[in-house]
């Protein structure tokens, strides 16, 4: 019989202060509607001077652990994925281990296993189906992992890439017959390339980013995964041929959104891929133009060039297009247009997004995962959602988590971004949450993290 492993349970955790976009842009120069109407951002979320990546992802551990009445004794692995770890050797999974332990017990979760996982934004993906292979081969000891994705987006002041930030942190709770999503790893595609789009060297706080380059290795990476994904469809005899379209098989879907108009862009280039060969493609090009040439652009050229977008902009305004998007990827956007990026942890986001706006019934239904992560991978997979899901989704606050938050002028963000306030001179001073206290001085912690839980 078939071990059906998967998503039991998510909770999410999002700071307690946000940026508005229109604000931010006034303050930058730009016009407001190219935040929010090009982007689509309305707010970026913003980390107090007490919280990192490790204190997001201990709240949303614990948040997780506590709606479901887990003890530790009940997990076998903590696995955190980031790309933003304060540590270059100690793993973030370690200091939430502490956190954790402050509210189990000291020494409670010695018997899990706690790594960390690196691979820009598509870490947490890579991290869920390494973790749901050890549940589906029978070598967990506990009948629950966790895989926690946690991540502070961070650019220079005044560059580009600044209303591109964001931060929040997801815990996944995952086993053998879940109730929420149920993987389906035969049709897991990957396409991966060595490349130079964004990247952190050890030394920054800031992330280096080509940024126009950066969107063409989304979009090239997320069409080779796609293709992957299809082609082992056709091999398990979903799809009859390549021809066929794989649009119909999914019937919802979440991106990686840097910022929610890339969603767009990407859902345009998967579908404009998707449909080339279809009979209805005539009619669309009929009213939109042919497709621009490729002849000798590389495929990252081809996806930025001015020809390629401005089909791509007439496409978007398709009738067919519109339907597709809006019954398929635009409630993921709800929540993610309000967080800005935040790494590992978007593409999750919006998954939780889904379930927390749609009132329709969804039991049985494909739901597509496009993950993309730089330097650089593109993961496309999918899960069937459980008759069961209801029950869990009935306990998802992140829109009320989002609605509660408390918006900072431009001076205080900027404080913030340039660690000027000290960890005691938070905006908001913690509260029945992990802080971080202090940083170790002596010659055996320098540069040590302490973190306690206020009470
Ligand atoms: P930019 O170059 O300043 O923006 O920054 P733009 O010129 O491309 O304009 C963006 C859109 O706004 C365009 O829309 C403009 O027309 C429109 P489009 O034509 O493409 O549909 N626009 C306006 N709309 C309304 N009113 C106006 C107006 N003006 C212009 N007045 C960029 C954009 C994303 C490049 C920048 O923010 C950036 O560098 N961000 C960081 C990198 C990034 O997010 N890359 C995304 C792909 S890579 C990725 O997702 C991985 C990542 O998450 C990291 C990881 O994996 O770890 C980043």
């Amino acid at each position: 019989m078939k071990t059906i492993v998967g998503i039991d349970d998510m909770a999410a955790y999002v700071p307690k202060l946000y940026v508005d976009a229109e604000e931010l842009a006034e303050a930058r120069g730009i016009p407001p509607s190219k935040l929010t109407k090009g982007l689509g951002i309305e707010k970026l979320s913003i980390t107090d001077a007490h919280e990192d990546a490790a204190t997001m992802a201990a709240m949303a551990t614990l948040k997780l652990m506590e709606k479901n009445d887990l003890s530790p004794k009940d997990i076998d692995f903590i696995e955190v994925a980031t790309e933003t770890s304060p540590d270059a050797s100690k793993p973030i999974s370690c200091y939430v281990q502490g956190m954790l332990e402050q509210v189990y017990g000291k020494g409670s979760f010695n018997h899990i296993g706690a790594p960390e996982t690196k691979f820009a934004c598509v870490g947490a993906t890579y991290a869920l189906i390494d973790r749901l292979a050890y549940i589906a081969s029978n070598w967990n000891k506990a009948e629950y992992s966790i895989v926690v994705a946690t991540d502070i987006a961070k650019y220079e002041l005044n560059s580009s890439g600044e209303p591109t930030q964001g931060a929040a942190a997801i815990a996944l709770l995952l086993k053998k017959n879940p109730r929420l999503l149920a993987y389906e790893p035969e049709f897991t595609g990957f396409g991966t390339i060595d490349d130079r789009d964004f990247f952190r060297p050890v030394e920054r706080k800031t992330a280096v980013v080509n940024g126009q380059y950066s969107v063409g290795c989304y979009l090239r990476d997320m069409r080779i995964a796609a293709d992957a994904y299809r082609q082992n469809m056709v091999r398990v005899g979903v799809l009859k041929s390549l021809k066929e379209s794989l649009t119909e098989k999914i019937d919802l879907a979440s991106f990686h959104s840097p910022f929610p108009k890339m969603v767009q862009y990407a859902f345009a280039s998967f579908l404009i891929h998707d449909w080339r060969n279809l009979p209805k493609w005539k009619k669309i090009i009929e009213a939109i133009g042919p497709e621009p040439s490729r002849e000798g652009l590389t495929d990252v050229e081809f996806y930025i060039s001015k020809e390629y977008k401005e089909f791509r902009r007439r496409f978007i305004k398709t009738e067919e297009f519109r339907r597709e998007y809006e019954a398929k990827i635009k409630d993921s956007l709800e929540a993610l247009k309000q967080i800005g990026n935040s790494y590992t942890a978007s593409v999750w986001l919006g998954v939780n997004s889904h379930f927390e706006v749609r009132n329709d019934d969804l039991a049985g239904k494909r739901f597509g995962i496009g993950s993309y992560g730089s330097g650089s991978s593109a993961v496309v997979c999918s899960f069937i959602i459980q008759p069961e899901y209801k029950e869990v989704v009935k306990k998802f606050d992140l829109m009320r988590m989002l609605n509660d938050r408390k918006r900072i002028p431009i001076e205080v963000y900027e404080d913030l971004h340039e660690g000027r306030l000290k960890l005691h001179e938070s905006v908001i001073p913690p509260k029945d949450e992990f802080a971080l206290v202090s940083f170790g001085e002596t010659s055996v912690d320098y540069g040590y993290r302490y973190y306690k839980y206020i009470k």
